[in-house]
């Protein structure tokens, strides 16, 4: 068997960590332009990579360097797109994800017209893709809240944020709709927890409810209810288009089938899968409210939330997998980093500098899972190995450890097709090296195109072709079949 001819292939970007131009042309500040650089590949303590205060923040905002606020500059992306579309569009990819910048488009979140310049930008990338054949897959919002809600508002834990995003979701669909046609409404929505500041604009310093566990429950709850609503308002305005919901796959094994370690993960995967639940399902898994009122956390509906979310659930899942962990009860179980966790290590796997572990079982594991519990199409929107490369002195980079990951995967999840699985399409993470969401390193690199830039923003910014550039081209032109 192979993959469908009409199966999509490409790469996956955000505006927060590509594109730069912060100050330029009306875009408002966003979350991420106040993270510093976090030197060290040490990424054990995310909570802490990701922490603000409003102090932070003024100082922050105050400082007009952006040396080690490496978001603000992205890889220059806003000025360089169709350079590295054409790079993309030499590979063959037929899909690329993008996000949408909230703030590009209405700088504090709380404007009534958007910024016209942010307009015109998204407008020209999304013609340039059509021209090239590319089909955009659009994130709505991928960490990228505007500051202002942030610090006004505590970003989602206020209500009104839905209406404002709404009217953000609508300029979208009303000036881009007629050539995006596959949408996502948030990024690992399930990040809200792990990481409230980038998921939901969330300063813990000025939250008021009984807990930050409440608070983010509460905000994770307001973007249910504005995907629900915005999935809505597509289906009114293009009815031909799609919206997928997306999480993290954190797949999770048993460290020992010890009943209190299967015990121990199955409640841990309720969790995992509660968010595509509701946004897929239609409804939280009572399991699952049981278990967060345990926790102290009541889901604050309102009236008509549960028929909005019945009635517009996503058309597709999407899931970004990097790694899997283990799950044990054993408090001395040695541990390590994965995507925004920290878990308990497997002893079969290997890992990368990160501690990411690698499992391309996982990914298999993962699509007959998803598939399994939602009967909707799939589509791998992230996957990808956060390394160093060396450009050599010949000028090439040999990463054969990138292309033995994909790989490696590309097998996988080309046998869970074949066992049964509808999958739409696959985007790797990061096709051109970007911004580390993490730890804010541009070292920690993903792309099959280089990027000349270091960590704090000394290079040229050239772009060049990496040796798993041409494999991934004679994998996107067999369609699979060569590997
Ligand atoms: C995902 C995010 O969690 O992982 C991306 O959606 C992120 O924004 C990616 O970049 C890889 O993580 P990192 O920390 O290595 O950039």
């Amino acid at each position: 068997m192979a993959l469908s001819d009409t199966f999509l292939w490409g790469g996956a970007l955000a505006a927060n960590q590509a594109e730069g131009g912060w100050g330029e042309d009306g875009r408002g500040w966003v979350v991420t332009d106040v993270l510093r650089r976090h030197p060290n590949a040490d990424n054990d303590d995310f909570a802490a990579l990701h922490a603000v205060t409003l102090e932070s923040i003024a100082e922050a905002k105050a400082d007009p360097d952006p040396t080690y606020f490496p978001k603000r500059r992205g890889i220059d992306f806003v000025h360089r797109y169709r350079e590295d579309l054409a790079l993309f569009a030499e590979m063959g990819f037929s899909v690329l994800r993008v996000s949408i910048l909230w703030s590009r488009l209405y700088p504090t979140g709380e404007e009534l017209e958007p910024n016209e310049a942010g307009v015109a930008y998204y407008l020209d990338l999304f013609e340039e893709m059509q021209r090239l054949g590319i089909q955009p897959l659009v994130t709505l919002s991928h960490f990228d809240a505007p500051l202002e809600l942030a610090v006004t508002r505590n970003g989602w834990l206020d209500r009104a944020t839905i209406g404002l995003f709404e009217r953000f979701a609508r300029t979208c669909f009303e000036k881009f709709g007629h050539l995006v046609k596959m949408w996502i409404s948030f990024n690992e929505i399930d990040g809200m927890e792990r990481h409230p500041f980038t998921s939901g604009g969330i300063i813990e310093e000025t939250v008021t409810e009984t807990s930050i566990s409440q608070a983010c429950y509460t905000a994770l709850h307001h973007q249910f209810v504005a995907g629900a609503s915005v999935t809505r308002l597509l289906r009114e305005l293009h009815p031909d288009a799609q919206m997928g919901c997306m999480i993290t796959m954190l797949t999770t094994y048993p460290r020992t089938c010890h009943p209190d370690d299967v015990a121990a993960t199955r409640a841990k995967e309720r969790l995992l899968y509660m968010c595509s639940d509701v946004q897929a399902g239609g409804s939280y898994s009572p399991i699952v409210l049981r278990q967060l009122a345990e926790m102290g956390v009541t889901v604050p509906f309102e009236e008509g939330d549960a028929e909005l979310l019945r009635e517009n659930t996503a058309d597709f899942v999407s899931f970004s997998y990097y790694m899997s962990m283990t799950e044990s009860v054993d408090p001395d179980a040695e541990r390590t980093p994965g995507n925004t966790v920290l878990g308990v290590k497997n002893p079969y796997l290997g890992s990368s500098e990160w501690g990411w572990q690698i499992d391309p079982i996982g990914l298999r594991i993962s699509l007959l899972d998803l598939y399994d519990r939602y009967r909707k199409p799939l589509f791998i929107v992230e996957n990808g190995l956060g390394m160093r490369d060396t450009v050599d002195a010949d000028g090439r980079i040999r990463d054969d450890y990138r292309v033995e990951y994909f790989r490696a995967h590309f097998e996988q999840m080309i046998q869970a097709v074949d066992e049964g699985v509808d999958l739409m399409g696959y985007t790797s993470w990061g096709p051109i090296d970007l911004v580390s969401s993490s730890t804010s390193q541009m070292s920690k690199r993903y792309g099959f195109i280089h990027v000349d830039l270091d960590d704090l923003g000394n290079g040229t910014l050239e772009r060049r072709r990496k040796d798993s550039f041409h494999w991934y081209r004679q994998v996107i032109e067999s369609n699979g079949s060569n590997l």
